[in-house]
């Protein structure tokens, strides 16, 4: 048997991570609220996450201060991953095209804040986002992100276990 054909379904298998305006600036970006972890710091500790799960799957990541960007990347990713982390941002707030996005794939997705944005000024206590993804985890810091993606892992284990 060649190398090739001996690659199982599920190497092929991934989780996108996406991330909105200004979060490419994290570690240096207000570190009182959004602390001194860069945003290769959190993609790399998922990264490792996945690769370690069992099966191990792949990382699909995208930051964009772009909202079309981010509309596009959740139409051409969304579909073929087993689900989408997604911190939107500022973009959470009122981005009716991410959010119809999101609907429009059906994908499982959980909503990531580093900041508790309820705890914040009254203009973030509202997430355009939240009522149409599974959840949201909110001022845990890059913590939110893992415990997403295990969420997600555990999510595909039971799908699986149920087939
Ligand atoms: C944020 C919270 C948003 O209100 C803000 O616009 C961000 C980051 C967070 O991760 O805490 O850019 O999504």
């Amino acid at each position: 048997m060649s190398n090739s054909s001996m690659v199982t379904a599920t190497e092929h298998e991934y989780v996108l991570v996406l991330n909105g305006p200004n979060l490419n600036l994290l570690g240096s970006r207000e570190p009182g609220v959004y602390g001194a972890t860069t945003l290769a710091d959190i993609v790399a500790d998922l990264v490792a996450c996945a690769r370690g799960a069992d099966p191990p799957l792949r990382l699909e990541h995208l930051q964009s201060n772009h909202e079309g960007v981010l509309v596009d990347a959740i139409q051409q990713l969304g579909p073929g991953s087993v689900g989408i982390i997604i911190n939107p941002a500022a973009l959470t707030h009122y981005s009716i095209a991410v959010r119809d996005a999101l609907v429009a794939v059906n994908v499982p997705t959980v909503e990531v804040h580093l900041s508790n944005i309820h705890a914040r000024e009254e203009f973030r206590h509202h997430s355009v986002i939240a009522p149409v993804v599974l959840g949201q985890i909110a001022g845990l810091g890059p913590d939110g992100y893992r415990l997403a993606l295990q969420y997600l892992l555990g999510r595909r284990a039971s799908s699986k276990a149920n087939r």
